[in-house]
């Protein structure tokens, strides 16, 4: 059976075939961190935001989803836009399912604590195996009652929040995700919240905090709020990059390949993939500023990658991973145990996808020692539910030598990136069909 492009978003095993040097321009969707904040601020400020570009792919949808359960408006322009009508009116009235989204998950539950009421937050089977401790602690110090199953993972979650007062917190790890959900809890406390960063992270929510009015201040690692009345604002979400990075390895590895990516976020933490594919040698043109990069193919070198550098590429290892495996020399990666904690254990999985592609590989308790240098094999592979894995997956198979590549758990890509396979076929020229043997 054939099916037509945009099925292809939603088969759970892929066949890719053929290809050859990804080539060409694009705009990747818009960012999907942005995106939640965007849709959470909006729902806490008071008038109507308008927001543009916003991510399409199905994390956030259920970010829109649950802010409707607390009454909020979300309106469709007709235009691509959504129109958000805050303040948020009342306690959630009924579960709020996150799907796989840990971002969205994480940053409800920091607005949940801030208000009145009781919240249950729950998502799917992955999200439901990841770490809340991080965030319920916290939110605990801050004086919400928050709950769950034994043992830290704790959704479904049950929030019961209201009557803050402020916390001075250092997270154990770098997280964006835990800084936000503090942050946000903050907006409604007595008195001054102060997050202190072990190393600094994306500043997504301090950017748009300040952009609906919120009383923020930014030094360095340390990051406080305070009490905030949020205004209405309009918000254009820019092209993500850890999408554009996909694209990026893809052009990098690929004899003649050149791809251009346009609109991308230009702030703070999201490029250093760039850096390091720069640092491995890279042919790379970026206007940070302007948020166009191209990457032209050349001859790779391996990298080393510790502690320091991982909060700014904690998406990127993957796809990275595949670019280290082509790359001539041997790439460490450490400092990385976090990405056990992600949509999957993205160690021991990425490890798992570059064996079955032919690539020597050792495992570490906290990162991977990757042999470069020799070729990529058609395989089959399993995504284990994570969208970043199956896309670094389908990088590396445009790539492989000849054979067909068979991705399983495809569907985790709409997660994010619902369009991914056309423009896979698009760039690379690759053939990407249903897997009918695995969908009967
Ligand atoms: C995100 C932060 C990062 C990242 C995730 C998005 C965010 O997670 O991996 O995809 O939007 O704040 P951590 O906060 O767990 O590092």
């Amino acid at each position: 059976m054939t099916y037509a492009v945009s099925d292809l978003d939603a088969v759970s095993c892929i066949r890719v075939e053929g290809g050859g040097a990804a080539r060409g321009a694009l705009r990747v969707p818009g960012d999907k961190s942005i995106s939640h904040r965007a849709l959470l601020l909006a729902a806490l400020a008071h008038g109507t935001s308008i927001l543009e570009g916003l991510s399409r792919g199905q994390d956030v949808t259920c970010t829109r989803h649950a802010v409707e359960r607390f009454g909020v408006e979300v309106v469709e322009d007709g235009q691509g836009r959504l129109l958000v009508t805050g303040p948020l009116r009342h306690e959630p009235d009924d579960v709020l399912d996150h799907g796989n989204a840990g971002t969205g998950i994480r940053l409800t539950a920091g607005v949940c604590a801030g208000i009145d009421g009781l919240s249950v937050l729950t998502g799917d089977e992955y999200l439901r195996r990841r770490p809340m401790d991080r965030i319920a602690v916290p939110l605990r110090e801050m004086g919400a009652r928050v709950d769950g199953r034994e043992g830290g993972r704790l959704a479904p979650l049950v929030v019961r929040g209201g009557g803050l007062h402020a916390i001075t917190y250092a997270p154990a790890q770098a997280s964006a995700q835990v800084k936000s959900a503090i942050l946000l809890a903050g907006l409604s406390a007595e008195g001054r919240t102060v997050v202190e960063e072990v190393h600094p992270t994306r500043r997504h929510t301090e950017e748009m905090l300040e952009q609906f009015g919120g009383r923020v201040a930014v030094q360095d690692t340390r990051v406080s709020v305070e009490r905030s009345d949020l205004a209405a604002t309009t918000v254009h979400v820019p092209g993500d990059p850890s999408q554009a990075a996909f694209w990026a390895v893809a052009a990098a590895i690929s004899d003649g390949g050149e791809v251009t990516v346009h609109d991308l976020y230009p702030g703070f933490g999201r490029s250093d993939f760039v850096g390091v594919l720069q640092r491995m040698g890279a042919d790379v043109d970026f206007d940070q500023a302007g948020g166009t990069l191209t990457v032209r193919a050349s001859r790779l070198q391996a990298v080393e990658l510790g502690a320091e550098d991982i909060p700014g590429i904690v998406d990127e290892v993957p796809v990275l991973a595949i670019a280290a495996a082509l790359a001539h020399g041997t790439t460490v990666i450490s400092g990385a145990a976090e990405l056990r904690a992600k949509e999957s254990d993205r160690i021991s999985y990425t490890c798992a996808m570059l064996r079955a592609f032919g690539v020597k590989v050792s495992e570490l308790e906290d990162g991977m020692v990757i042999e470069g240098g020799g070729q990529l094999h058609a395989a089959r592979v399993d995504s284990h539910g994570d969208h970043r894995l199956a896309m670094a997956a389908a990088v590396a198979a445009s790539c492989a030598t000849s054979g067909t590549t068979t991705i399983n758990r495809w569907e985790s890509v709409a997660t994010s990136y619902p369009a991914f396979a056309a423009d896979l076929m698009r760039l690379t020229g690759v053939s990407v069909t249903a897997d009918a043997e695995q969908q009967a």
